[in-house]
């Protein structure tokens, strides 16, 4: 069967089989990165490929974020994350990622408004977080909870909601988000929930929510309110890493936006994803209390005993601009807030060895946005366990855009995956009492 030239197509590939030879599409991106197109491979030849970890595989055309991995580039919609880092706030970059287009200053407004609107928590979800332990983990909390939005706004549950509807599911998702975890962390200290504040901004807002007490208000300085700002705007989106990909998975069934978010932030709490922000600082804390040198941990690492947290990238191969900027923003606040933090030592006398490591060096393994991430959070009194809450939190914008881009385009499919089998071949029911130990199943 002829292929059929697609979009975006610029030339053929020629794929040699024992048997014969198939034409594939090659297509190309805006930013030129080229892929074989394998639609119609199995229906041509009976083969499927065979990707494990999906490195070689791209899931879906985006038109989100722009990663080059060997120049250490990271854009949201065409804008660097440097420029965004500097000059814009989590609530812009949250419109621009989500729309497409940086906000007027009219749009921003709305959207902001929207946001007040729907920051406090329904007084019934709000007793779900009394009903957790105390000493349960915030990260199964936050997917809790976000799924449950879909039991307080069951006209939010389509997939095609309309674009009022949609810009509603997204200012529940991003607003209230900041109460989910700052409520699951007062609950988990047994402190007074603190209400939101709608006169403060995102981030000012999150942070009284966290440390406010009844009679004493916490006004956050703005070295921490900007440290918070850059930390959330790196976070935002990545394209297509684990998180985002379960997103898309799950939302490729139709499944509504609050069930695929929440997928996203268990995907998230993984230590090889976003729970190595907390890896990072359990490690550095063991080398500081002498349970470990920075030698043995480089040496164990190589060994490959132990994995050196914070560090490799599957898309990065020579620096993940995010941790660059996140090492100097690391040692502004410290400096602004006048106080040192002994793990920013011990992080770079580890990054320096790793990076002059044959190792390391030959792996091209380099510090990762969770390397430096960490120092900052303990710096603004974030307690470990929700490290990676404040993760989900900035990832909260990705996870949406990705979801409506899904939702929007008309030749999406659901994401079903095939695989080789490698178990038994067919053979046939024992009974019970022919059966011996090992040879109908494991034997334990
Ligand atoms: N420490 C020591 N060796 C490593 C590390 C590490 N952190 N990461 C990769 N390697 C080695 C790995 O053993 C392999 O060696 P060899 O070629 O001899 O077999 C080689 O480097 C290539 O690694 P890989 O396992 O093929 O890399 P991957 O793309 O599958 O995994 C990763 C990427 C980020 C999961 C991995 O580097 C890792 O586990 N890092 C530590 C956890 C971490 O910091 N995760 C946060 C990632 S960034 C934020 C996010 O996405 O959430």
């Amino acid at each position: 069967m002829p292929t059929q030239v697609k979009e975006g197509v610029v030339s053929t590939a020629l794929l040699k089989l024992p048997s014969h030879e198939v034409s594939l599409p090659l297509v190309e991106g805006t930013e030129r990165e080229q892929a074989i197109d394998i639609t119609s491979l199995r229906s041509d030849t009976g083969c499927i490929t065979l990707d494990s970890g999906f490195s070689n595989t791209g899931a879906c055309e985006s038109g989100i974020t722009f990663i080059d991995g060997e120049k250490g580039i990271l854009r949201y919609r065409g804008y660097p994350i440097e420029e965004l880092a500097n000059h814009s706030t989590f609530v812009e970059v949250a419109w621009l990622l989500i729309w497409g287009e940086l906000p007027t200053a009219e749009q921003l407004a709305s959207f902001r408004r929207l946001l007040s609107d729907y920051e406090l928590l329904h007084e019934g979800m709000r007793h779900h977080f009394e009903g957790f332990p105390a000493n349960g983990h915030p990260m199964a909390m936050l997917s809790a909870v976000i799924n449950a939005c879909g039991c307080y706004y069951p006209e939010l549950l389509e997939t095609r909601i309309n674009d009022e509807q949609f810009r509603r599911a997204c200012a529940i998702l991003v607003s209230k988000v900041r109460t989910m975890a700052a409520f699951s962390y007062r609950m988990t200290y047994g402190k007074p929930m603190m209400y939101p504040d709608p006169k403060l901004s995102y981030c000012s807002n999150f942070l009284h929510m966290m440390f406010s007490n009844p009679h004493a208000r916490y006004d956050a300085p703005p070295a921490v309110v900007k440290a918070l700002r850059q930390f959330l705007i790196l976070h935002a989106d990545h394209e297509q890493n684990c998180s985002t990909s379960t997103v898309r998975m799950v939302g490729s069934s139709g499944a509504n936006v609050f069930a695929s978010v929440a997928s996203g932030v268990c995907a998230l709490w993984g230590p090889l994803h976003g729970g190595a922000n907390m890896a990072v600082i359990e490690m550095l804390e063991r080398i500081r209390e002498g349970g470990e040198s920075v030698k043995s941990i480089v040496e164990k690492a190589k060994r490959k005993q132990f994995l050196l947290m914070g560090f490799g990238h599957r898309v990065y191969k020579n620096f993940d601009p995010r941790a660059q900027i996140l090492e100097k923003t690391c040692g502004e606040l410290l400096d602004e807030l006048g106080t040192s933090d002994p793990l920013l030592d011990i992080a770079r006398e580890l990054a320096e060895i790793a990076l002059t490591d044959e190792y390391f060096v030959e792996r091209k393994l380099y510090p990762n946005v969770d390397f430096y991430s960490g120092i900052i959070l303990r710096a603004i009194g974030l307690p470990l366990n929700m490290f990676t809450v404040m993760f989900a939190i900035g990832r909260i914008p990705g996870w949406i855009a990705h979801w409506y881009e899904l939702s929007r385009d008309p030749t999406a499919r659901i994401a079903r995956p095939r695989q080789i089998y490698t178990g038994p071949t067919e053979r046939h029911y024992v009974p019970m009492d022919q059966r011996v130990a090992g040879s109908t199943g494991s034997g334990a």
